[in-house]
């Protein structure tokens, strides 16, 4: 059976454990595996702009022993010269796996359906599983392994609508930690994510919460994570998304609430001043470029757990 990653629950807790293990595997440069060998390619497809992701997937392809093929979505025009049906039944008679950024969920549930390979969320509107996994494989290195991740507390500020709003709850949900999203007015989480994350929480003893301000959110927290308050799509959006925003700024102040050996976790790009203050992205606290680095660890990882199982 083909396996994909759409979303962070297609892993099971024990199975995203694996990938977890694994992904601190590949933090050893002397750790290679080669499931690409060949090589055989994978289509790495951005209907949004992108950076980190760009380089982790290239470059994790590569080093899997893969040609990363890299197809500009504006070019491929993917629903609009050929369906997403075809371009799956396409794509998966040349490559051994899709890799995709795009809006709409059910673009990429459309292209699992079809391709017969393995497909790979890169971020969609409601989704970014991938960099969950970085994100957990970064507190696992700081607290001592995989097996200490159950039982933490992550607190997310912000935008509690966005993609990474839903993956922290889905995906911590998974790891078993305690999940609080604290978000204004107007911004809550999907009510269907959030009652999805809360059945996966009470199999693996985590929890998930909403509330309404960032103390409530950040107090005692073992991990703050924040992210942009105009996601990629919003621009249209910036002004009206500032002030009900202002309140889950994570600042010193806001920091101070958490526990004293808080780890912080932001996604990146990040809007210094907006969403963080330079003195806590930079502070002793922040692990954000360990996290930039897992996401290479962490999609290596899923690629060839996928690979293996597919
Ligand atoms: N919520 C952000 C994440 C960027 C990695 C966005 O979708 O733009």
């Amino acid at each position: 059976m083909t396996r994909h990653f759409l979303r962070d629950d297609d892993l099971t807790p024990a199975e995203q454990r694996e990938v977890l293990e694994l992904a601190l595997a590949f933090r050893d440069d002397r750790y290679v595996r080669r499931p690409l060998a060949g090589p055989r390619a994978v289509a790495v497809i951005f209907d949004k702009p992108t950076l980190r992701t760009q380089v982790s997937f290239t470059a994790g392809i590569a080093e899997l022993g893969g040609y990363p093929l890299l197809v500009e979505g504006s070019l491929a025009q993917i629903g609009v010269r050929e369906s997403v049906a075809d371009t799956a039944r396409v794509l998966g008679r040349q490559v051994a796996a899709v890799v995709w950024r795009t809006y709409a969920q059910e673009r990429l549930e459309e292209m699992a359906q079809f391709g017969g390979v393995p497909v790979v969320n890169a971020l969609t509107d409601l989704f970014h599983p991938c960099q969950i996994l970085a994100d957990l494989a970064t507190v696992a290195l700081h607290r001592g392994g995989v097996g200490r991740l159950a039982g933490q507390t992550l607190a997310y500020v912000g935008d509690g609508a966005n993609n990474m709003a839903h993956s922290y709850l889905l995906g911590g949900a998974t790891a078993g930690l305690h999940v609080r999203v604290g978000s204004p007015d107007g911004y809550r989480p999907d009510p269907r994510v959030l009652a999805d994350a809360a059945a996966v929480a009470e199999r693996t003893g985590g929890s998930v919460t909403v509330v309404g301000s960032l103390a409530e959110a950040v107090t005692g927290a073992d991990v703050v994570a924040t992210d942009t308050w105009v996601s990629m799509g919003q621009e249209g959006e910036a002004t009206e998304r500032e002030t009900p925003f202002v309140p889950f700024r994570v600042d010193a102040a806001a920091l101070a609430l958490a526990a004293p050996d808080a780890l912080v976790l932001h996604c990146l790009p990040a809007y210094r001043g907006k969403e963080i203050t330079s003195d806590v992205l930079d502070g002793p606290q922040s692990v954000v470029w360990d996290e930039a680095e897992f996401r290479l660890h962490a999609q290596k990882a899923l690629l060839t757990w996928l690979l293996e199982r597919s």
